[in-house]
Formats: structure tokens, C-alpha cells, sequence
């Protein structure tokens, strides 16, 4: 949901610096870039993708020793030039890059548009530079002199225009003649990097770790100054912030393709090391148990309401699934939904926030509503410090490694075994944890294995070309149904949807037919087994195409035209293995169609509006 990136000390590569950033920013958005250089600003930006941009800057390359820069996921306005980040005030004096919503633009613009002020996008960040260029004219006695010479420093028009805007905002600005750049933090992620020479601004690590991985995670309310020989962090009273140098895990290697074509399909095949990382540590074959030591003093909960969106969602829905087997009442919500319709809770009700992130807006204000209404609060999530770590009582980290493909792979997987981790740790889930225990030791291998026998380029190029594609799974395959679904619409395009197996025959077995190929999953050979068997026949019978994904347990293969086997392993670990198969089922239908599979259209990896 837009990346911004600043990059001050590296005077002869400052367009180098910011493209390369950009381009590792690019999975936040995609529809339009742009950077501006100062001191003596030159602003270049282009609608499309960051090729667009690539070409404008080659032809007409702007200089400068400093600059910023952004990737754009569409909010207010369509992909358009005019749109393009950095904007711009009339004189071209100040430039500024922004990622969240400015919810009281509307206002300003109002006012501004009454000051005569002329406005060429239909952005909310428009009215940032306007504002400050209005008060760098202002002058020492607080009236506006039109075109007059600046009489005030840039810091206080900076911090005087932060103070006026309600919303979130990562923003990012430079002032024509100033060799200086401002950010301000207030919902949207911001980090900034602390290198030998040079310090950079980002939404996201990925932007600089190929240059320096110490880092300073930046709180609401806080403002940045970079200036050559030195930066300097503020709270909003302008005191100045306290702030932690952190060194970060990943490396620059860990965010590049690694020789694979797309990052999706690096990130499926980097599972069994995503899912040794998620387990490291968190269970004792000795002892027998499975403890999550962040948690140690988080009591056994009477209640879980799971919000989430999306992929996380369904991690959630497995979950609830989880904790409804153990006795705990749960249920997963939506978090957009939660957040206006919350459900009702109890003194003991955890409420417990799911999102790859950490970042996801819905995710967020769906927390602190719960949060307002006094309950307890954990994250799940794979950002080290993201909004939602800090801001919930409790935190899981997924340690999936950094996922740059916008369809969530490794991160769900991870989300799946951390969410059974810490029901677990919580309350019992199951009577007898060894073969829990071995099967979770087991699963990355397990996984592996998936991804070196599968026949997902087969099936996916024998069911190319149909109708569409139904997925149905029954207890803690249904969320993989619903995923399975996402996964496949989200990259391919064609039309796919998820169904809980019983509910086929109530509705949607009207669309059915030779053309809409059903894939289901089996695994087990107990009642839901049994059942989802029938559902499997109730399909066949009208003529549509069976892809069973199973552990062989039950017979379901019989009934089915195409197969794809998974290991046989515990049934809480089923979903995982079933996962990879229907992942790889959807990279290769999108593949084989040519579609942009690491930036789906009209998506972004991190969803920071509501
Ligand atoms: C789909 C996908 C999205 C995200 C959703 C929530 O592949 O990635 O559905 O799962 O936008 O994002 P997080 O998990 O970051 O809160």
C-alpha cells in the first residue's frame, strides 16, 4: 500500500539509490513512481510500473545529493501521472511523499482552494506540500506573504503542517534550496536506516538492507530530520525521541529471487525452512511440550475473538477451528466487519489480531477497538515490530522471513503452525502431544517433500481454460479450501471460489458442471472424510472434473479424475501439506497464462486503508 524511500549521504548515487529502493519497495504498489532530488529540486514521476519511471530517469536523468521516493498503490485518484508521487505545491518549492490516508484533506483543500491555491491531482497528499509552502511564505508575524522569501525555518513549517493532518501517514518531504529531508510517522510503517555514510527512510527494511541493516523502528508521533552530517528523531512536541539502534536478521540475499522466476515460487519452495524457523525452539521432544516463551505469563483464555483479513483470515478460521476442538469457545472475524460490528466480550475473551504485516488497517482498528472495549490483545504476525507488535499486550512472532510476492505463501504456512503453537501453549488442543510434537518436527520435511514429488504443472495445465474452480474442505480444511480459492483468483484471474463441502448442495452446486473443475481435500479417513467423499460424488454426478488433494487415508482417490498426495502426518498438520499442493496448482495456472504473478493487478502486500 505505496512504499516511500529517502536516501541522504550518498551525493553521486542518489537516483541509483532510490530506484534500487523502489524496486524493492515495488510489492507495496505499482501503479505509478516517482522520486524527487534536491537541493535544487527536480521532480520525475510516471503512471505505471516502475519501468515507466526506469525510462523517464534514463532519459532525462534529474540530479541531486539527496532525494525521495515513492510506488504508488491507489487510493484517492486513478494511476495517473498527475497522481504519480512526489507532489508537488504550485511553485515547485517542496515535494512530498506520503503512504496512508489524510483523512481531513478534504478540509484543507477546501481552504486552501479558497486561498486561491490550484490543485493538479486528485490525491489527499496534494494538500501536504501546499501547506507547507504556504507557511514557509508566512511571515515572522504569522500573515502569509505571497511569493515572499522564507522567514521560516523549515523544521517549524514542517512540524507546524504534521500537527494539522488527522489519519495515517508515512510521509516524506523536501524543500527547493534546503539540503534537508523530513518524515513524520502516524499509522503507516516507517523505518529508518542507519548506514556509515548514508541514512535512508523506508516503509519497509527491504528498501536499504542491501546497505546497511541497522535500523531505527520509528513510533507515532515521531518526526525525522536527515541532514548531511547528521539525523535527528522528535517526538510531536518536538522534543527529541529516544530511539533504539536495532540490527536486523534477514539479508539482502533473503529478498531477492534467488534464480527462481517469481518470488511466489521462491517462497513456496522456502517453506521447510520458514517452518523451521517458526518451530525453532518451541517444542521440547524431551519434555514432551510445546511452549511459546514470549507468552509464559498470558493466562488460558475463556473466550478468542480472531480478527484478520484476507490470507490471515483463514489462518484465523484454522484457529477457531482449533480452539472450538479444544473446548474454548472462538470464532474468526473479519477484521473490516469486526471493527464496526464487534462482538460481544467477556472479561477473559483474548482477542487475537492475525496479519503477515502488522500493518493491515482493517487489522488494526479492529484491535484497538478491542482494545478500547478492555480486552487483552496479541499479535500474530511476521513484522518484528510492526504496528500491530507494539501496539497489542502480547505478541507471536511467525518468522517466516521477509515475503516480497503479494499472494501470502510462507507466511500462511507459518501463520498456520504458529496459530497451532499457540493454542497449544494456551490450552490443550489435543490428549496426546507426542505424535503432535513429531509430526510438527516432521512437517518441514514433510513439506519438502510436497514440493519434490508434486504433479501441480500437470494438473494445472490439464484443468487450464475452464469455467472456473471450486475448492471444498470440511474442519480445518475448509479454510484451506477458501485459500486455495483466494490463491487462484488473486493470480490467475479466473474465477475460483471456496466452499465448506457441506454446503455445496445448498446453493452453489447450480454452477456445476463438466467445465468447473472441483478440487477437494480429503485427508484423514475419519467422519469428515466420509462425508466430504460424498460431496465428491454429489459433484462427479454432474460431470465436473474431481481433483482430490489427499493423504490417501480414505478412499477419496478413487472417485477422483486427477490426484495430489500429501504425506500422510498428523491431523493438525494436514492443512499445511494440503496448502503447497493447491499453491502450486495456482502459480501454475497463472504462469501458464503469463500473468504478472508477483504483483496481481489492482493489489498490494500491505493494505494500510480501510
Ligand atoms: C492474499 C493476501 C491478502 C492478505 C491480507 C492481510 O494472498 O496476501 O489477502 O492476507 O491483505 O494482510 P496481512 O496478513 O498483512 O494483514
Amino acid at each position: 500500500m505505496c512504499g516511500i524511500v529517502s536516501c541522504m549521504g550518498r551525493p553521486n548515487e542518489t537516483l541509483e539509490t532510490l530506484m534500487e529502493g523502489l524496486g524493492n519497495l515495488e510489492y507495496r504498489g505499482y501503479d505509478s513512481a516517482g522520486v524527487a532530488l534536491g537541493p535544487d529540486l527536480e521532480v520525475r514521476k510516471r503512471a505505471g510500473e516502475l519501468d515507466e519511471l526506469r525510462t523517464a530517469v534514463s532519459a532525462d536523468p534529474p540530479a541531486g545529493d539527496f532525494g525521495i521516493g515513492h510506488t504508488r498503490w491507489s487510493t484517492h485518484g486513478p494511476p495517473a501521472d498527475r497522481n504519480a508521487h512526489p507532489h508537488t505545491d504550485e511553485s515547485g518549492r517542496v515535494a512530498v511523499v506520503h503512504n496512508g490516508i489524510i483523512e481531513n484533506y478534504q478540509a484543507i483543500r477546501d481552504e486552501l482552494e479558497a486561498d486561491g491555491v490550484t490543485f493538479t491531482s486528485e490525491t489527499d497528499t496534494e494538500v501536504v506540500p501546499h501547506l507547507i509552502a504556504r507557511e514557509l511564505r508566512r511571515g515572522s508575524d504569522g500573515t502569509a506573504a505571497a511569493g515572499g522569501s522564507s522567514s521560516i525555518d523549515p523544521a517549524d513549517a514542517f512540524h507546524a503542517v504534521v500537527d494539522r493532518l488527522e489519519g495515517s501517514y508515512a510521509l516524506c518531504a523536501t524543500i527547493d534550496g534546503h539540503e534537508g529531508i523530513f518524515a513524520a510517522r502516524q499509522g503507516s510503517p516507517l523505518v529508518m536506516g542507519v548506514g556509515e555514510r548514508a541514512t535512508y527512510l523506508a516503509s519497509d527494511v527491504p528498501a536499504f538492507v542491501e546497505r546497511t541493516r541497522d535500523v531505527v523502528y520509528l513510533e507515532d508521533g515521531q518526526r525525522v530530520e536527515l541532514r548531511p552530517d547528521r539525523w535527528t528523531v522528535r517526538n510531536a512536541d518536538r522534543s527529541p525521541a529516544e530511539v533504539s539502534i536495532e540490527t536486523v536478521e534477514y539479508t539482502a540475499e533473503a529478498t531477492g529471487k534467488s534464480g527462481y522466476d517469481h518470488y511466489m515460487l521462491k517462497e513456496i519452495n522456502e517453506q521447510p525452512d520458514a517452518l523451521r524457523q517458526c518451530l525453532s525452539g518451541r517444542l521440547d521432544e524431551l519434555e514432551g511440550t510445546i511452549e511459546i516463551e514470549e507468552l509464559s505469563d498470558l493466562p488460558a483464555p475463556g473466550s478468542v475473538h480472531l480478527v484478520a483479513c484476507g490470507t490471515s483470515y483463514h489462518a484465523a478460521m484454522y484457529a477457531a477451528t482449533l480452539l472450538r476442538e479444544a473446548g474454548v469457545p472462538a470464532a474468526a472475524h473479519l477484521a473490516s466487519e469486526y471493527a464496526t460490528a464487534p462482538a460481544p466480550l467477556a472479561e477473559d475473551t483474548l482477542v487475537v489480531g492475525i496479519s503477515q504485516s502488522g500493518e493491515t488497517a482493517d487489522t488494526l482498528t479492529a484491535l484497538r477497538e478491542a482494545r478500547a472495549r478492555g480486552a487483552r490483545t496479541l499479535a500474530v504476525t511476521n513484522q518484528v515490530s510492526s504496528t500491530a507488535a507494539r501496539e497489542c499486550d502480547d505478541v507471536v512472532y511467525i518468522r517466516a522471513g521477509p515475503e516480497i510476492g503479494v499472494a501470502a505463501t510462507k507466511t500462511f504456512s507459518s501463520q498456520l503452525v504458529a496459530s497451532l503453537l499457540l493454542v497449544e501453549d494456551l490450552v490443550d488442543v489435543v490428549d496426546d502431544l507426542d505424535p503432535l510434537i513429531e509430526a510438527l518436527r516432521d512437517l518441514p520435511g514433510a513439506v519438502q517433500e510436497v514440493l519434490d514429488t508434486t504433479d501441480a504443472r500437470e494438473v494445472a495445465a490439464e484443468i487450464s481454460g475452464s469455467d472456473a474452480f471450486f475448492f471444498i474442505g470440511r474442519g480445518g480444511q475448509f479454510p484451506v479450501a477458501l485459500e486455495g480459492a483466494l490463491k487462484c483468483k488473486e493470480i490467475s484471474y479466473e474465477h475460483a471460489e471456496g466452499f465448506a463441502a457441506g454446503e455445496l448442495k445448498h446453493g452453489p452446486l447450480a454452477l456445476v458442471t463438466s467445465e468447473t473443475p472441483v478440487f477437494a481435500i480429503v485427508t484423514g479417513d475419519g467422519e469428515r472424510a466420509r462425508k466430504t467423499i460424498s460431496n465428491i460424488k454429489e459433484v462427479e454426478a454432474r460431470d465436473a472434473p474431481v481433483v482430490v488433494v489427499t493423504d490417501g487415508r480414505s478412499e477419496a482417490a478413487r472417485y477422483a479424475d486427477l490426484v495430489l498426495e500429501i504425506p500422510d502426518t498428523h491431523p493438525l498438520t494436514a492443512p499445511v501439506l494440503a496448502n503447497v499442493q493447491l499453491q502450486l496448482v495456482s502459480y501454475h495456472l497463472a504462469n501458464d497464462l503469463g500473468r504478472p504473478i508477483d504483483k496481481p493487478r489492482n493489489l498490494a502486500k500491505s493494505v494500510t486503508v480501510e
